[in-house]
């Protein structure tokens, strides 16, 4: 992860791992489960795996039975690193648009702050950097008029989009606030959304030569 340019190179990995431990410590949740599975949360990543969605957790799992922690700390890192992702939220068809996907199984302490954590480091000015980083490396526009945003997207058209980064915004960015379990995470959340709009306000003014 060292050199990657797709959001999740190692400093992601690292503000991860210290927002997750302190989230943590405020809702009593394993400490060490939480540091562990915030460290592997993003190798499980189905870009990585062409992608392919059961991959990550096959490796992370193969990676720690090599260490021989028992089965059951196994078991629940692999629990959080593949339930992590945002995309997992999104529903499968169009027709259930809006509609958050139920195949998500219980959440625990544990899961809550990694989770949390990884949604903080998608917003604010981290999290504008992040997806313009994004975009660039996959060859995206900033932004483009006549490519409408839609808030609702399928997971499928989460993972094969080509839009422009603005749009990422509207399909993910914004949406975090709402998706936060702590109550210190959607503290930091609220600040980092207010954030997020300041940005889109100014970005629209200077696009039409404005401010
Ligand atoms: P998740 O694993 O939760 O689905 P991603 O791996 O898609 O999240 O996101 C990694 C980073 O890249 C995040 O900062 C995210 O906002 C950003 N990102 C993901 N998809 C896009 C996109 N289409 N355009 C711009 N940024 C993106
Ligand atoms: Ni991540």
């Amino acid at each position: 992860m060292s050199k990657d340019s797709t959001g999740h190179d190692w400093w992601h990995i690292y503000r991860v791992r210290n927002l997750a431990k302190r989230i943590a410590r405020h809702e009593g949740a394993d400490i060490f489960i939480v540091e562990l599975a915030a460290l592997l949360h993003d190798i499980g990543d189905y870009k990585f795996f062409k992608g392919d969605e059961e991959a990550g957790a096959v490796k992370v799992r193969g990676w720690l039975t090599s260490l021989e922690f028992s089965p059951s700390l196994i078991d629940k890192i692999v629990e959080i690193t593949s339930q992590i992702s945002f995309m997992h939220t999104l529903p499968d068809k169009s027709k259930e648009k809006g509609k958050k996907n139920s195949t998500t199984s219980i959440i625990s302490k544990e899961l809550m702050a990694v989770t949390d954590a990884d949604r903080l480091d998608a917003m604010g000015a981290i999290g504008i950097a992040r997806a313009f980083t994004y975009g660039g490396f996959f060859n995206r526009p900033i932004y483009d008029p006549a490519i409408k945003a839609s808030k609702f997207i399928t997971k499928e058209e989460y993972k094969t989009t080509e839009a422009p980064s603005i749009n990422h915004f509207y399909e993910k960015l914004l949406k975090l606030k709402d998706m936060i379990y702590t109550p210190l995470g959607r503290k930091m959340a609220k600040r980092r959304h207010r954030f997020l709009n300041l940005y889109l306000k100014q970005f629209f003014k200077e696009w039409k030569g404005k401010k």
